[in-house]
C-alpha cells in the first residue's frame, strides 16, 4: 500500500527554512562586505561567508538525502499540469544551485590559494591549484551563479506567496511548520 502525504516532513520543512536563512546570510555577507573599506572587517565577513556557504552545502546534501528518501507530496488538487511542471523545474534548478554556488565558491577560494576548514577543526581539500587566471573566471562564475540563484529564489518565493494570497490553494501550507494548517502527516490518497 502506498500512502501519499499532503505536506513535506517536519525535517524537510525545517531544513528548507534553515537553508533559506543561510542563503540570505550569504547574500548579506557578500553585499555588506562590498561597501566596507576596513580590511580586517572585510576579511572577517569573507571568512563568515565561506563558512556559511560550506554549512549550506552540507545542509543541502542532508536535504537531498531526505528528499530522495521521501518524494514530494502530490500537487494540490486542481493545480494545472503546467504549473506543477514549472514548479518541478524551478525546484530542480534551486537544488542544482544549492550545490553549484558553494562549489564555485570553494573552487574560487582554492584558485586564490586559500585552504578552507570547517570551524577550525575539519580541514577541507584544496580543489585546484592556485592560479590568478582561474580565480578571475571563477569569480565571474560565482557572481553569475549568485544572480541565477537570486532570480530563481525570487520566482519561487513570488509563486509561493501568490498561491497563498491569490489562489489560496494551500501550497504554502505544505512547507509550513506543523501546528498550523493541516497535520503534515495526514494521508490523502491510498492505493
Ligand atoms: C549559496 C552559497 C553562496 C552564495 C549565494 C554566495 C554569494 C556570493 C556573492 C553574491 C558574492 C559577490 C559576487 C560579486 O558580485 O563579485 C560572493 C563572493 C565570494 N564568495 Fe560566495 N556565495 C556562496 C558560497 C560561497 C562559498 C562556499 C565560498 C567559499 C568557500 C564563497 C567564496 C566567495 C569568495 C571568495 C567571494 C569573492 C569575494 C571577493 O570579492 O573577494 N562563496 N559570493
Ligand atoms: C533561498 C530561499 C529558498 C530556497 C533555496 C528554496 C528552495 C526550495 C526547494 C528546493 C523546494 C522543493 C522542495 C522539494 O521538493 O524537495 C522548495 C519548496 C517550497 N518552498 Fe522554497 N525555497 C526558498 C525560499 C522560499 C520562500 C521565501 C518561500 C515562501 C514565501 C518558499 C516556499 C516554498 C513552498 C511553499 C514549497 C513547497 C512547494 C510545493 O510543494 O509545490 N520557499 N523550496
Amino acid at each position: 500500500m502506498v500512502v501519499h502525504r499532503r505536506a513535506y516532513s517536519a525535517a524537510q520543512i525545517y531544513v528548507h527554512w534553515a537553508g533559506a536563512a543561510l542563503v540570505m546570510a550569504l547574500f548579506a555577507t557578500a553585499w555588506i562586505r562590498e561597501g566596507i573599506e576596513d580590511a580586517a572587517l572585510r576579511r572577517l565577513l569573507l571568512d563568515w561567508h565561506r563558512l556559511v556557504g560550506l554549512v549550506l552545502m552540507a545542509l543541502s546534501a542532508i536535504r537531498l538525502g531526505l528528499r530522495l528518501a521521501r518524494p514530494a507530496p502530490p500537487p494540490v488538487p486542481g493545480m494545472p499540469a503546467w504549473q506543477h511542471a514549472l514548479a518541478g523545474l524551478v525546484h530542480g534548478g534551486l537544488y542544482a544551485l544549492l550545490f553549484l554556488q558553494p562549489l564555485s565558491g570553494w573552487l574560487l577560494a582554492s584558485a586564490r590559494g586559500r585552504a578552507l576548514d570547517l570551524f577550525g577543526w575539519l580541514p577541507l581539500p584544496v580543489l585546484i591549484a592556485k592560479s590568478a587566471e582561474r580565480a578571475e573566471w571563477l569569480g565571474l562564475a560565482h557572481a553569475f551563479l549568485s544572480w541565477a540563484l537570486l532570480a530563481l529564489v525570487g520566482l519561487h518565493a513570488g509563486a509561493a506567496i501568490g498561491h497563498a494570497l491569490i489562489l489560496k490553494d494551500g501550497t504554502l501550507n505544505r512547507m509550513r511548520p506543523r501546528g498550523r494548517g493541516f497535520p503534515a502527516s495526514s494521508p490523502v490518497t491510498e492505493s
